[in-house]
């Protein structure tokens, strides 16, 4: 496995979408280890998600993993490591719930982003077989956040204003808890 260079704000990767990963790239070995990679790359960067237009990879894949010492987002449940290809969110709950978010792909800010509360993901694991998983509060607004990089979305563009907006030193020092 290897670390993967993480593509920033700016690099048209970002805005660009994915493709949706067909059924003979499920089964390769490039897919497999690049499904590795983003998850190592995740781990190293302490982020809690990752989409693969993150990594330069125009394709619909997704990893997530919460866990509780994240330094980045201490104190979330916990979610255990969670791979989808090809997700789609197929409903979601009547309300949005604002909470901060940041992205590896827009270093040293966070923002206040309202996001569904509850939301329905079909997709594919990395075998190829069918999920569906319901998740709420934390693990629905990441589900959000890394489905919106699949189509070109960073969470500022879901900001309602840009005034929440800040750098991570003033976050720990005036918003945090
Ligand atoms: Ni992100």
């Amino acid at each position: 496995m290897s670390l993967l260079k993480i593509t920033r704000l700016g690099h048209p990767k970002i805005r660009q979408g994915a493709e949706q990963v067909s059924t003979e790239e499920m089964h390769s070995r490039e897919l497999q280890r690049l499904i590795d990679d983003m998850v190592e790359t995740m781990r190293d960067a302490h982020g809690v998600g990752i989409a693969a237009p993150q990594v330069h990879v125009s394709k619909q894949i997704i990893v997530i993993e919460v866990s509780p010492e994240n330094p980045r987002y201490p104190n979330q449940p916990a979610v255990p490591l969670t791979v989808l290809l090809n997700p789609t969110i197929t409903d979601h709950a009547e309300t949005m719930e604002d909470g901060w978010e940041g992205c590896l792909s827009v270093p040293d800010l966070r923002g206040l982003v309202p996001r569904w509360t509850r939301v329905s993901v079909r997709g594919l694991d990395r075998e190829g077989h069918a999920v569906q998983l319901e998740a709420e509060g934390f693990f629905a607004r990441v589900i959000q956040h890394e489905v919106d990089h699949l189509h070109g979305r960073v969470f500022l563009d879901r900001l309602p204003e840009l005034k929440t907006l800040t750098h991570l030193r003033e976050y720990e020092q005036f918003w945090k808890g």
